[in-house]
């Protein structure tokens, strides 16, 4: 590609139109790492003038937001509020990934020379960003592969108990009850409200089900169901008191909250990138607290396995899709620029404008709490008379806004949830809002 397309590219990326969506996919893969990379540091550059220019940006909505969903490559007119399933990568990602995949194409040799020195500049980058050291950062493929490395690596004999929440993922649940069925270990279900009232309800209730044989509490930091943000911390204090290990399926955590783990203080932490952090599909996170790495075997096995003294013990895979945790690097990187605070308070104040105002519809039932400790970018409700896949369907063909029914209803948890992140506008919420109340309208 001569240098005039190249730079033609450039600019019209800057100025990029949906429009040209497809374009751009079939371009992507034709431009040099070096386009690719200028491309990269054209988003950075937008992004840093926008810092600047909006430095107390409180404002829920506005042009700060808006410039920034621009860096997304979203279809023509679709309002995406599910990342609870699977969220979008921004350009820069796809840039990396592309770029990183066509070196396998252009050169195999960079595959083993200069990648693996890559994915640990990525595995520090991770560090940092939960506030850990990368001797306890497990690159996996998701948070169910985290969960099971966990439950499969640990000791347990038969009767050790496991406590579980009666909200958990299937992700959560399938690890313990291969270790029930294999080793004869017990797991609890402990009920936690839809909402719970406080903090204090759902530590109670853990520390009431824990017995001297109780070795783990495996629990939803960001519950599937219900929106909920477990209380890691006031968890983890109460278990670590009584000896018991705590592992917390983030699977919604990474991208959406700003993470520390050592704040947290819990021993095992599973994520999957891709849902808010902007990562592709096919890599996930799992901590390992050092304290807790003498107690937890590895699942596989390949040289390194028993002689690494730190996390990368649980990881000799051999080898693997270098440009998906190249990539995921790059999303640590745009959320950085953005920075991690601003993310996380624009995601609860979308959720909480959602909550407030959802709530004011006659026969609502909201299963998220209203206080932002113990909530975050997901928001889940059900509505009298109302069936949610409606909700869900007619929001899609009168708004193109994509949102799922979730839950069971037997368990009185069936409902529609809404993922509010960074891109979405009040303007987008108040269509949902409209679509529902023509809905609850139309049923009286
Ligand atoms: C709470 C929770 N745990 C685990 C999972 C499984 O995630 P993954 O498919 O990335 O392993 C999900 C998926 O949505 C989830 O919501």
């Amino acid at each position: 590609m001569n240098k005039k397309n190249q730079s033609e590219i450039v600019k019209h990326y800057k100025e990029f139109s949906r429009r040209d969506f497809v374009k751009y996919l079939l371009a992507g893969s034709a431009l040099s790492a070096s386009t690719l990379s200028k491309l990269n540091a054209s988003v950075y550059q937008s992004i840093t003038s926008l810092n600047q220019k909006y430095i107390e940006d409180e404002s829920p909505d506005g042009v700060y937001w808006e410039a920034l969903g621009k860096h997304f490559l979203f279809q023509d007119g679709l309002i995406m509020m599910n990342n609870g399933t699977v969220g979008p990568m921004p350009k820069p990602v796809f840039n990396t990934l592309i770029r990183h995949f066509k070196i396998q194409v252009t050169n195999p040799f960079d595959v083993y020379n200069f990648i693996p020195r890559k994915k640990e500049e990525v595995r520090t980058k991770l560090a940092r960003f939960v506030n850990v050291s990368p001797d306890e950062i497990v690159i996996t493929r998701n948070t169910t592969e985290g969960m099971n490395f966990v439950a499969n690596g640990l000791d347990l004999k038969e009767g050790d108990e496991v406590l579980l929440s009666t909200m958990e993922h299937p992700g959560g649940i399938h690890p313990w009850k291969l270790k029930e069925k294999r080793y004869g270990i017990k797991i609890k279900e402990v009920p936690i409200g839809l909402p719970p009232k406080n903090t204090d309800e759902i530590v109670s209730a853990f520390q009431k089900a824990i017995t001297p044989r109780t070795k783990v509490i495996s629990i939803s930091h960001t519950v599937y169901i219900s929106g909920l943000i477990a209380p890691l911390k006031e968890l983890s204090k109460m278990a670590h008191e009584k000896g018991v290990l705590v592992l917390a399926d983030s699977a919604h955590g990474i991208g959406m909250l700003n993470l520390d783990m050592k704040e947290l203080g819990i021993d095992f932490f599973a994520t999957s990138p891709y849902k808010w952090l902007g990562a592709p599909t096919g890599v996930g996170l799992l901590y390992v607290r050092k304290e807790a790495q003498d107690k937890l075997w590895p699942t596989i096995a390949s040289g390194g396995w028993d002689s690494y003294e730190n996390a990368r013990k649980y990881e000799t895979l051999g080898q693997r899709a270098d440009a998906i945790i190249i990539a995921l690097g790059e999303a640590v990187s745009f959320q950085n620029s953005i920075g991690r605070e601003r993310i996380e308070r624009r995601i609860k104040t979308l959720a909480g404008y959602l909550k407030r105002e959802v709530k004011k519809i006659p026969g609502v039932k909201l299963h998220t709490s209203q206080d932002p400790y113990l909530s975050g970018g997901l928001t889940a409700f059900s509505i009298e008379g109302v069936e949610p896949k409606k909700i869900v369907n007619y929001v899609r063909e009168k708004y193109n806004i994509v949102v799922r029914t979730i839950g069971n209803k037997q368990a009185g948890t069936y409902g529609v949830r809404v993922s509010t992140h960074i891109y979405v506008s009040l303007k987008n919420i108040d269509m949902f809002l409209e679509g529902v109340r023509h809905l609850v309208r139309r049923k009286s």
